[in-house]
C-alpha cells in the first residue's frame, strides 16, 4: 500500500475547497493588493525625493563661465559636478543663462545647442529638447535633460546644484 506522503497532514485541504474562491475572498484579496501597491509607491516616490534632496545639498558650488565669456545664442560645454559629467551651459539672452546635463536621455549620446531653433538637438536618433527647460520636444528621448541649478554673482557663472 502506497505510503501517504507527510505534507498531507500538514495541509488537510482537499483539492475542490482549495480551488473555490468566493467573490468576496477574491475582492477582498484586490483590495489588499491594491492598498500594498499604493503604500509601496509611495514610499518609493518619498525615498526618491529625499535622495534629490540630499545630493542637491552636497553638490558642490562651481565657477562655470565668466559672464561675457560666450556670446547671446552661444554654448558652452562644461562638467558638473564631477570631471565625468559633461554639461551644456547657454545664454539664451543677455542676462539668462541655462544648463543641463549635456548626455542624451535616451541612449546618452551628448547634446548641442542649435542657436538658430532655440533648442537642443541630439544627433544619434534626432532628439530635441527644449532650451528653456530641457523637456523633449521630438524623438525617441522620454525623459527630460537633468537641469544644472545656476547663480550669477560678480563676473562669474556658478553651477549651485541639480534639479
Ligand atoms: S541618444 Fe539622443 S536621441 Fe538617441
Amino acid at each position: 500500500m502506497p505510503e501517504v506522503p507527510t505534507w498531507k497532514d500538514h495541509f488537510p485541504i482537499s483539492w475542490v475547497d482549495d480551488h473555490f474562491v468566493t467573490r468576496r475572498e477574491f475582492t477582498k484579496s484586490l483590495v489588499w493588493v491594491s492598498v500594498a501597491t499604493f503604500v509601496a509607491n509611495g514610499i518609493v516616490a518619498l525615498l526618491s525625493q529625499h535622495k534629490q534632496r540630499q545630493r542637491a545639498q552636497v553638490l558642490p558650488r562651481v565657477a562655470i563661465a565668466g559672464r561675457e565669456e560666450i556670446p547671446v545664442g552661444g554654448s558652452k560645454v562644461f562638467h558638473y559636478p564631477s570631471s565625468d559629467d559633461p554639461c551644456l551651459l547657454v545664454r539664451l539672452e543677455p542676462e539668462r543663462y541655462v544648463a543641463f546635463g549635456q548626455k542624451c536621455t535616451h541612449l546618452g549620446c551628448p547634446v548641442h545647442f542649435r542657436a538658430a531653433e532655440r533648442q537642443i538637438y541630439c544627433p544619434c536618433h534626432e532628439g530635441w529638447f527644449n532650451a528653456e527647460d530641457g523637456r523633449v520636444l521630438a524623438g525617441p528621448p522620454s525623459r527630460p535633460l537633468p537641469r544644472i541649478a545656476l547663480e550669477t554673482q560678480g563676473e562669474q557663472v556658478w553651477a549651485i546644484g541639480q534639479t
